[in-house]
């Protein structure tokens, strides 16, 4: 991808804004949860810091209604927590869009929550053109929201004298671009999450690329449908049966295999203290529901991953946050992390899985995108990636 580099660029003493994807879970009194998307927001600031640039940082954070600043809504909590990780105080600015504000160099500043600023979701020229002039120089650093044309990932990028790939924003387009492009094979994805629907564009355009194409959670049970076995009382979508069967003969038809459970852990309903079974696949009752998948077919699986070039990993293939049905998530992520294979994983509840059985370091690339990932791999243009390349071109 031809686009501008941070890194290319001399920022010193140059008013730099950066946007980042800063938007972070939190629980219910606004405290952060997981912070690893502002971690991995730093080095780009840290470098035009200690380049003595001026800098402005900004991020969503959720869906607030724009036009409106409320308290939940504030980026309070992530200049706090950005503060104590640079080391360095980190004003709060509202009300940032016409200015009025001034940052020294050496100096970061938070701009607040940049959906909060009416026209951001639209991508409003007029806003964007106001954002461009506050800055020399534009970095975009938020690869999660790379997917979204708004006003401070797509519009200023038009309008700023110079206009960037932020340093995170590189290495995602460096990592996912070597998994999309050049795979070393075999090439094995991992698709799992409760709805076929919420994946089928990423199921379609992996079935075309992938050696192998691991379905995990209730996306395997619409397959396992498909396929003619017995599911229960199993969440599956039986109206995308079809897809699903298109998408294993197309799998088929190149030699390449969905390999589908053999064996599954049920219980009787959805709980964390529900009591499980192991049985083979054959024999579920109409009451039984698959929340994992059973050791056989665990073990199969991480053979699969084991001989793996590539692995792209999106999706756990059971319900890990319960004891009783991680067995099968934790066996593919000790074989995720035992291969020699290059991997990359991308989504909230892959991240919780992987750090809740502790394999990041082992991971080749770790993604900061959800949607972005998904989109990215699918082979989409991402709008925030293709101004930048727009922007290079010119
Ligand atoms: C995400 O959390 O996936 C990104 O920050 C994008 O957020 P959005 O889906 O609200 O645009
Ligand atoms: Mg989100």
């Amino acid at each position: 991808m031809n686009v501008i580099k941070l890194t290319d660029l001399d920022v010193s003493g140059k008013r730099v804004f950066i946007r980042a994807d800063l938007n972070v879970p939190q629980d219910d009194a606004g405290n952060i949860t997981e912070d690893t998307r502002i971690r991995a927001s730093l080095a780009s600031i840290r470098h035009c810091l200690d380049k003595g640039a001026a800098v402005m940082v900004t991020s969503h954070l959720g869906r607030p209604t724009e036009g409106e600043l409320s308290p939940a809504d504030s980026l309070a909590p992530v200049a706090a927590r950005l503060g104590e990780l640079l080391g360095q105080p980190v004003r709060l600015v509202a009300d940032w869009v016409d200015g009025g504000f001034s940052v020294k160099p050496g100096e970061v500043v938070l701009l607040e929550n940049c959906r909060c600023n009416k026209g951001e979701k639209k991508n409003n020229d007029e806003l964007a053109q106001k954002m461009g002039k506050l800055c020399d120089v534009y970095v975009n650093d938020a690869f999660g929201t790379a997917h979204r044309a708004e006003a401070t990932t797509h519009g200023i990028a038009r309008y700023a004298p110079v206009a960037c790939a932020g340093m995170l924003m590189g290495a995602e387009i460096d990592a996912l671009g070597k998994a999309l492009h050049s795979p070393a094979r075999p090439l094995v994805a991992i698709v799992g999450g409760s709805k076929v629907s919420s994946k089928l564009t990423i199921l379609k355009s992996l079935a075309d690329k992938v050696d192998q194409l691991i379905v995990g959670g209730g996306i395997a049970n619409t397959f396992l449908l498909a396929a003619g076995k017995p599911i229960g009382n199993s969440l599956a979508e039986a109206d995308l049966v079809d897809e699903a069967r298109a998408i294993m003969d197309m799998m088929k038809a190149r030699g390449a295999e969905v390999p589908l459970p053999t064996d599954v852990v049920v219980a009787e309903e959805f709980s964390p203290t529900a009591a499980a079974r192991t049985i083979g696949i054959d024999a579920l009752g109409a009451a039984d529901r698959i929340l994992d998948v059973g050791p056989e077919t665990a073990a199969r699986l991480a053979g699969i991953v084991a001989k793996a070039g590539t692995i792209v990993w999106n999706g756990p293939v059971g319900v890990f946050e319960f004891a009783q049905f991680a067995g099968g998530t934790k066996t593919l992520a000790a074989a995720i992390a035992a291969s020699p294979a290059f991997s990359i994983a991308g989504g909230g509840d892959t991240l919780a899985a992987i750090a809740k059985f502790e394999i990041a370091e082992q991971v080749g690339y770790i993604s900061t995108g959800g949607g972005a990932f998904l989109e990215f791999l699918e082979g989409k243009t991402l709008p925030a990636i293709a101004v930048l390349e727009e922007r290079a071109a010119r």
